[in-house]
C-alpha cells in the first residue's frame, strides 16, 4: 500500500503566514503538521509516499522533509502544476501509484488518533472500492458530506452542500484502490472549478462500488488558520507532550508541569509553566512563558510575559507585558521602539493583524 500526501496550494487562508511558508509546515508544538502526518502513515506501515507539492511552496516542502530517512520512509515528490482539486492531485500522481491500493492523507490534517486500524481494515477487505474517516461536526456545510446507513456503508457523498444531509464531514483521510483514477475521469469540475476527490467518490458508489468508513472519535483539527493552529497548538502539548530538557535551566528560574526544552535553549530568572515547548537555541530571560505556548528554534523572549501563544523561530518578544493568544511569524520582532505618548510605531507586513488590547 503506498501513501499520497497532499501539501500543494498557495495557503491564503494563514495569510500573512504562508506568504512565505507553505500552510502543511506551520509548526505545532515546534514540528511542522506535514511530520504529524507521515508519522501517522509509517505507524499504519505506509513507507512508500508521494507528495504533491505545488510550483509556490515544493521547493521548501522538499527541503523540510528530506528524502524520508528520518522516518525509514521513501518519499517521491510530484509537482502539480494548478491547485485544480483534489481529485486533479490523484490523477497527477497516477504514475507514482500505478496500480497500488494507496492513503491519501491532506497535508494539512491533524487527526488524534493513529490509522494504523482503519489502513488494516482496508487490506483485509479487497471488496471495498473506498473507505473513508467521518467525523461528527457542528458546521457540516464547510466540508464533504456523507450520508451512511445502518450496515456502515456510505450511500451519498456532497461537497460543502447547502443543505447537508447528515453532520458527518469527510476528514482529509481516504483509502482508494487504481479504480478510482476511471472514477476521477468521468467527473467534471465543481462549482469552484475543481476536480472533487468527494465527486470521484460518489461516482464510484454509482458504478456499485463499496465504500465504507471509520469514525473519528477523538479530535481532528484542519490547521488553515489562526485560531486552528492555536487550538492544534493546545491540543498537542496537552496530548502528546512529554518533558524533556535539553537545554540550560539557571538556578534562578523555575520550570514546573510538561515542558519540553531544546538543545542550546537557555533559561535564565526565568518561570516556565507548561505545557511548553522550547525550540532549541531559544533564550528567555527575565521573561514569564505560560501554559500552551510553543517557542520556536533561536526566539529571544526577554522581559515579557507570554501565554497561549505559538512564537515561530528567531521571532524576538522584548518588554511585551503580556502577550496571549497570538502567533507570530518568523523573524518578527515585538518590542518597545522610539514612538512617545503611548503612540504605536509598527512596520507590520500585508495580511497582518494587530489587535490592541480592550481598555
Ligand atoms: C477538502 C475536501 C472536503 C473535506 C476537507 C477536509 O476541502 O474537499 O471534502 O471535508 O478537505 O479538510 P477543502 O479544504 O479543499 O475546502
Amino acid at each position: 500500500m503506498k501513501g499520497l500526501v497532499l501539501a500543494g496550494g498557495s495557503g491564503k487562508r494563514l495569510r500573512p503566514m504562508t506568504h512565505t511558508g507553505a500552510k502543511q509546515l506551520v509548526p505545532v508544538a515546534n514540528r511542522p503538521v506535514l511530520f504529524y502526518v507521515i508519522d501517522n502513515l509509517t505507524d499504519a506501515g505506509v513507507t512508500d509516499i508521494g507528495v504533491i507539492i505545488s510550483p509556490e511552496t515544493g521547493e521548501e516542502i522538499r527541503s523540510v522533509l528530506g528524502d524520508g530517512s528520518r522516518w525509514n520512509a521513501k518519499l517521491t515528490f510530484i509537482q502539480q502544476e494548478r491547485a485544480s482539486g483534489l481529485a486533479h492531485a490523484v490523477a497527477t500522481a497516477k504514475d507514482f501509484l500505478g496500480a497500488s491500493d494507496f492513503v491519501m492523507f491532506l497535508g494539512d490534517n491533524l487527526i488524534g488518533t493513529k490509522i494504523r486500524e482503519s489502513v488494516a481494515r482496508f487490506r483485509a477487505h479487497p471488496e471495498l472500492a473506498a473507505s473513508l474517516m467521518l467525523k461528527e461536526v457542528d458546521n457540516p456545510s464547510a466540508f464533504g458530506v456523507a450520508e451512511v446507513d445502518a450496515s456502515g456503508k456510505v450511500i451519498s457523498l456532497v461537497e460543502k452542500p447547502k443543505e447537508p444531509k447528515s453532520n458527518l464531514a469527510l476528514v482529509g483521510i481516504y483509502m482508494f484502490r487504481s479504480s478510482v483514477f476511471e472514477a476521477i475521469a468521468e467527473i467534471q469540475p465543481s462549482a469552484r472549478g475543481e476536480l472533487e476527490i468527494t465527486d470521484a467518490i460518489a461516482r464510484l458508489i454509482e458504478k456499485g462500488g463499496t465504500v465504507d468508513f471509520s469514525r473519528v472519535d477523538s479530535w481532528w483539527l484542519d490547521t488553515g488558520k489562526k485560531d486552528d493552529v492555536l487550538r492544534a497548538n493546545d491540543t498537542v502539548l496537552d496530548d502528546w507532550l512529554t518533558a524533556e530538557t535539553n537545554g540550560d535551566v539557571d538556578a534562578e528560574s523555575s520550570v514546573t508541569g510538561r515542558v519540553r526544552i531544546g538543545k542550546g535553549a537557555k533559561i535564565v530568572r526565568s518561570t516556565v509553566r507548561g505545557p511548553v515547548v522550547i525550540g532549541e537555541n531559544a533564550r528567555i530571560s527575565d521573561s514569564f512563558i505560560g501554559p500552551f505556548t510553543s517557542i520556536g528554534d533561536g526566539v529571544r523572549v526577554d522581559q515579557s510575559r507570554v501565554e497561549h501563544s505559538v512564537i515561530l523561530r528567531d521571532a524576538t518578544i522584548e518588554k511585551v507585558p503580556s502577550l496571549e493568544d497570538s502567533l507570530v511569524g518568523k523573524r518578527v520582532v515585538v518590542a518597545p521602539g522610539r514612538a512617545h505618548g503611548g503612540a504605536l510605531s509598527l512596520m507590520v507586513g500585508d495580511d497582518s493583524v494587530v489587535h490592541l488590547s480592550k481598555t
